[in-house]
């Protein structure tokens, strides 16, 4: 099967079409288990395990086809090997790669007006919800993708996609505001693929930005990586990229189509710089996240929509002094392979303990909770 189109056939007139498309193997099953348990089964931990029973025991036919999904490998060959050295590169920058997945990738798509929607509805990410357990819960999946066996990811993803699912359900069925029309249907398959974008091809632009420069081969390697997370999240196979130059047109096209913020941009935002300025992981204070923030969305006006800060002369040379260094190291990481070995094992080692300590321990429940 033909994987990843060039962009060149993916027009305006697709994507309008994709933001009527959401994940009709996941919205069954979870319909599914609706109708046999009722919508508590929506917020209950048990939502897996419901629609594993009801496709095992009671043989229910969509809960079955979405177990049997995962059964089976993507209708590509995975370079695990690739995917391996774009992982090593992200795990070795993973305190810079941290700092870009919040300051650029999330604010970016906070930018997204339609795609927002879903997360101003459902409320975790704004002041009247749990923003850092729940970016700490991304975190812990974002752990698994590049940490994890291939077994791990396809079980995370399940759990995700199923959680987006419910997300989707109890919007369509609760939120008497959502207007398909304009909005498109909640998490529908143009935000998954701008979405997966920013996990992978908006963290490379940002860490080179940063002076964290990846080599073809790593870049290939994480963007792929992502491609296998996009395909077990439920992504039309269409908007699932090859390399990450198309990846990047994609995320452009998608980006100037949905980009334009608005007040729950500003609010989406504002709760993130809030719930994180001076603590951990970063303890940087909002000022400084807020001038990042500008520096790695790397667009004037996107950032002034934002409200967001400026770094002044002593800021910008710390800046350009933080990037010669990181160019350098990045250098020295290339050419002393003892220095590369130490940075993996203590990338390692600190994305996992910041994962553990953050939750307390605790796997993610993926649980879908409604703050609105
Ligand atoms: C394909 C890329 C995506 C990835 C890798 C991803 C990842 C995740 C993860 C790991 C969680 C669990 C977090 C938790 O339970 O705390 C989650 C939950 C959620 N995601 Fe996604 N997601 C993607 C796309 C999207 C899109 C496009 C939307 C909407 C526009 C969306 C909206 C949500 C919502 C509403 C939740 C439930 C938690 C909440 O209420 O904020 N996701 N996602």
């Amino acid at each position: 099967m033909a994987t990843a189109k060039s962009v060149t056939i993916i027009s305006d007139k697709y994507l309008n079409q994709m933001r009527l498309e959401c994940d009709p193997l996941a919205d069954d099953a979870v319909s599914a288990a609706v109708r046999y348990h009722g919508e508590r089964v929506l917020k209950c931990h048990e939502l897996y395990s419901t629609i594993k029973e009801l496709g095992e025991t009671y043989q229910d036919p969509s809960c079955a086809r979405f177990l049997e999904f995962y059964e089976h490998e993507p209708p590509w060959n995975v370079d695990w090997e690739k995917c391996d050295s774009g992982r090593r590169f992200f795990v070795r920058n993973s305190a810079i790669a941290g700092l870009v997945l919040m300051y650029c990738s999330l604010v970016k798509s906070f930018t997204a007006a339609f795609g927002n929607k879903v997360l101003t509805a459902m409320g975790r990410m704004t002041a009247y919800g749990d923003v850092r357990r729940r970016l700490f819960e991304t975190l812990h999946f974002v752990k698994e993708v590049v940490l994890g066996a291939p077994g791990d990811i396809k079980a995370e993803c399940t759990r995700v996609r199923l959680l987006h699912a419910a997300v989707r359900y109890y919007v369509q069925h609760h939120d008497n505001r959502w207007e398909v029309e304009k909005y498109g249907y909640p998490i529908n398959q143009e935000d998954l693929a701008g979405t997966l974008s920013t996990f992978s091809s908006v963290v490379l632009r940002g860490l080179e930005l940063l002076g964290v420069m990846a080599t073809d081969s790593e870049k290939y390697g994480y963007q792929q990586l992502w491609k296998f997370v996009g395909y077990y999240l439920g992504t039309e196979n269409d908007l699932l990229c090859d390399s990450y130059e198309e990846e990047k047109n994609l995320s452009d096209l998608i980006s100037s189509r949905q980009c334009n913020p608005d007040k729950d941009s500003l609010l989406l935002t504002e709760s993130l710089l809030q719930a994180f300025a001076s603590k951990s992981p970063f303890h940087l204070s909002y000022d400084t996240t807020s001038k990042l923030s500008r520096h790695l969305i790397n667009d004037k006006d996107l950032a002034n929509k934002l409200h967001l800060r400026t770094f002044g002369l002593l800021g910008q040379t710390a800046m350009t002094l933080f990037y010669v260094f990181l160019r350098l190291f990045v250098v020295i990481q290339r050419i002393v392979y003892p220095v590369e070995w130490v940075m993996y094992a203590f990338g390692k080692y600190s994305l996992k303990s910041l994962v553990e300590l953050s939750l307390n321990g605790r796997k993610p429940s993926y649980l879908m909770k409604a703050h609105s």
